[in-house]
């Protein structure tokens, strides 16, 4: 047996310390010294042009004038090399003092190569494999110029209705945030001024995830103890990271919009954590203050922006238009702007534009490259989560002659793609379809017929012409979900049923009394349990990206096998969100005894039912906890060790356990450590996700794994508005979800 030590993700743990800040240690001296000298050379005017961030617009000489007079610091949405070059060559030959400008790009899970979605890929809970992704992104991407991306979006969001959580990491704040930082380890490389790095900018800051009522932008209520609990350890270990820039989020929280406000941007990210990057506001942020009802018009949006702490302005021109004014009557203080300006040309520096301006304009080969794929491949398998497998129907066996291939995601090279995927091609995409016909050749006969030509299709005819061919087949492959549109900014959703007639399709296969495998392509969690009841099998893809295809057809044949985990609690119906696994107690925990709808008497007494915290009719649970997934094997949880049953506050606890492979196929299994602090100053969560690990093992293998947890990571903000390690009683699982695991208990002492 080997032991296997998790450290991984104990590097967030470090001083606050980037890798990135350390290799430029020596070099922060002499930029420091660069910056004031070309800052000292320039007039407020070109200072309030670094400020501004204009979208692509037009011909190279209508964007040229702006550019040539030193009004712009940055382009956003340029993705061709040759314009990038020549608007660069503009800003470093023609403008007065020669500042590169920085072409920035959303490039959320991928550039061209299209990963799974941000979602999916933290189904995988594998950060290497997001470090992989972000990594080919900022490689693609930088190929064409690009060198700032905006991503990685890193707000914990608890609502499936918010579109926006397609996006993230899900529900967990120490998921979000080993995932948040390995993305930043790989768009920005292993120092920013390599060519190949591209600054990353960890989004939205901060709250924006629990937007009320899943609807976008709109207002969050978040005390100060639940976002420094729940909603900033994200972006602390993003700043812990080295991200070189952080974005303002759209929402108002408790009142007050996040461009305006300065205790997060300069009290908590610039003072408590020291971050020297560079703030940028959402797209017209400072601006929409004036629809929030926060500023009354555009000069008093610029002045609460700037003074609040933001460095840039993404498109709404108020800095450039309104700060002149502004300085001259005091309202803005020159030092704010000398300041966002340092800030500005510190992330140009440390990216190289000075020294590397321009790009090669002949680097196709880079884009779509083999190793590229086969990451996006990879990240695609790991995604994919098993919800449900009856009588071992997955993976295929050589007895299954004919598939038939139903539903309308099977072949939508444009909607496996997800949202944001700005600049990935469909003509690249390899569909489910194409990658079945592929993998199976002439050994198996695919009946193609897809039944609905999209996801919100209602046509009853498809429905019945599918379930007739599919009738032929041995086994029935189902590929529902949502088209991308449906999913992403702006694109909430108050039902999460499967849309159009997808669930009378999956009705109709399952009459044929054929083994119905229903894959899921979506960009959240849908309430799909109905479905899920008609089918034998169900494998959740979230929406996979450039090579979906194959990563599924070599999952539905066991080529690979599924090791994803719920990275969000699926909700059986939508009334019961928000829901999600670390939740506070209440004083009344339901017993699992009390009584739903359908037993209650007609007239039944107003306290016969279990006066506790339950839904009469959705009951306790949902439909799949957070961490949950099978896999084709099983896998055997035992002899869980902790190093002692009592620590003090600087030790490190470490659990041990054996984790067996119990099935028939290889397999990897990811492994939980929560935790709860039983008794607090202030209430605690039921549990909380502390740890977790990728373990491989063969058929019959055995390993003991580790987990090394110190002591000080139990640390919250307390009664007393401090983050501390609170002595006493805490509750342990090792487990496979959140849900199950045999408690053991710990004591912190004195
Ligand atoms: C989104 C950001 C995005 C920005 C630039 C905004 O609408 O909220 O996430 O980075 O646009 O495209």
């Amino acid at each position: 047996m080997k032991a296997i030590k998790i450290l991984s993700a104990c590097l967030l743990l470090l001083p606050f310390v980037s890798c990135t800040q350390k290799a430029n240690d020596k070099g922060d001296a002499v930029t420091e010294k660069k910056i004031e000298t070309l800052l000292s050379k320039m007039t407020l005017e070109e200072k309030l042009g670094q400020m501004n961030q204009v979208s692509s617009y037009g011909n190279i000489e209508d964007m040229s004038g702006l550019i040539r007079k030193g009004e712009v610091g940055s382009v956003l949405n340029e993705v061709d090399p040759v314009r990038i070059n020549a608007l660069q060559r503009v800003a470093m030959e023609e403008s007065r003092l020669g500042i590169p400008l920085l072409m920035a790009r959303d490039v959320v899970h991928g550039f061209k190569t299209i990963f799974p979605i941000p979602l999916g890929q933290a189904a995988s809970f594998d950060p290497q494999v997001v470090e992989d992704g972000a990594r080919v992104a900022a490689i693609e991407a930088s190929s064409v110029g690009i060198r700032w991306t905006f991503a990685p979006m890193i707000d914990v969001a608890r609502d499936p209705r918010w579109g926006r959580i397609a996006e993230g990491c899900g529900e967990d704040t120490y998921l979000t945030s080993v995932m948040g930082a390995a993305m930043i380890k790989g768009f920005q490389g292993d120092s920013l001024s390599n060519p190949t790095s591209i600054a990353a900018c960890p989004k939205h800051f901060v709250g924006y995830g629990a937007a009320e009522g899943g609807r976008d932008y709109n207002s969050t209520y978040i005390p100060e103890r639940r976002l420094r609990n729940v909603y900033l350890p994200p972006f602390e270990a993003a700043a812990k990271a080295g991200a070189a820039t952080f974005m303002t989020s759209f929402n108002d929280n408790d009142g007050i919009p996040s461009t305006g406000n300065k205790f997060i941007l300069k009290d908590v990210l610039r003072g408590e954590w020291g971050f020297d990057g560079m703030v940028v506001t959402d797209w017209a942020s400072a601006s929409e203050m004036i629809s929030h009802g926060f500023a009354a018009d555009p000069k008093e949006a610029a002045m609460k922006a700037v003074n609040a702490g933001v460095d840039m302005e993404m498109v709404s021109y108020t800095f450039v238009k309104e700060l002149p004014a502004l300085i001259k009557e005091g309202k803005v203080k020159e030092a704010t702007i000398n300041e966002a300006v340092r800030s500005i040309l510190r992330v140009k520096y440390r990216l190289g534009l000075f020294d590397n301006s321009y790009v090669g304009e002949k680097k196709a080969e880079i884009l779509y490259a083999p190793a590229h794929l086969a990451a996006a491949k990879q990240a695609a398998i790991e995604s994919a989560i098993l919800l449900k497998n009856d009588n071992e129907v997955l993976p295929l066996q050589s007895s299954v002659k004919t598939v038939a291939v139903v539903g309308p995601m099977a072949n939508a090279p444009y909607e496996q793609l997800g949202t944001w995927a700005f600049d990935g091609e469909k003509s690249q995409s390899v569909t489910p379809l194409n990658a079945i016909k592929d993998l199976v050749g002439d050994k198996v006969q695919v009946i193609y017929e897809p039944g609905l030509t999209y996801s919100r299709d209602k046509n009853k005819e498809g429905v019945v012409k599918a379930a007739a061919s599919a009738a032929r087949a041995d086994v029935i492959l189902a590929f529902v979900g949502e088209e991308a549109i449906l999913s992403g900014e702006a694109h909430s959703l108050a039902d999460l049923n499967l849309q159009g007639a997808q669930t009378e399709l999956i009705r109709a296969l399952a009459k044929t009394g054929k083994p119905v495998v229903m894959i899921v392509m979506a960009g959240r969690p849908l309430t799909i349990g109905e479905e899920a009841e008609f089918s034998s099998a169900v494998l959740y893809a979230f929406h996979p990206g450039t090579m979906g295809g194959p990563a599924l057809a070599d999952l539905l044949w066991g080529k690979s096998v599924p090791s994803g985990k719920t990275p969000v609690t699926f909700p059986k119906m939508v009334g019961q969100v928000p829901i999600y696994y670390a939740h506070n107690n209440t004083g009344r925990p339901a017993t699992r005894n009390e009584v739903l709808l359908d037993d209650i008497a007609v007239e039944a007494g107003q306290t016969s039912l279990g006066c506790t915290s339950f839904y009469l009719d959705a009951g306790f649970d949902p439909l799949y906890p957070f961490g949950y997934g099978l896999s084709y094997t099983t896998f055997k949880y035992s002899n869980v060790k902790l190093s002692s049953a009592s620590l003090k506050k600087e030790d490190i606890l470490t659990v041990t356990f054996d984790l067996e492979n119990t099935g028939k196929y290889e397999g990897t299994e990811v492994a939980q450590l929560y935790v709860q602090d039983k008794v607090g100053s202030v209430t605690r969560p039921v549990k909380e996700l502390k740890r977790f690990a990728r373990v491989t093992l063969k058929p019959g293998e055995k390993k003991n794994v580790s987990f090394e947890l110190p002591i000080s990571e139990l640390a919250f903000w307390n009664i007393d508005r401090m983050k501390t390690v609170e002595l006493g009683d805490f509750a342990l699982w090792v487990a496979p979800d959140s849900q199950t695991g045999e408690e053991m208990f710990f004591k912190v002492t004195d």
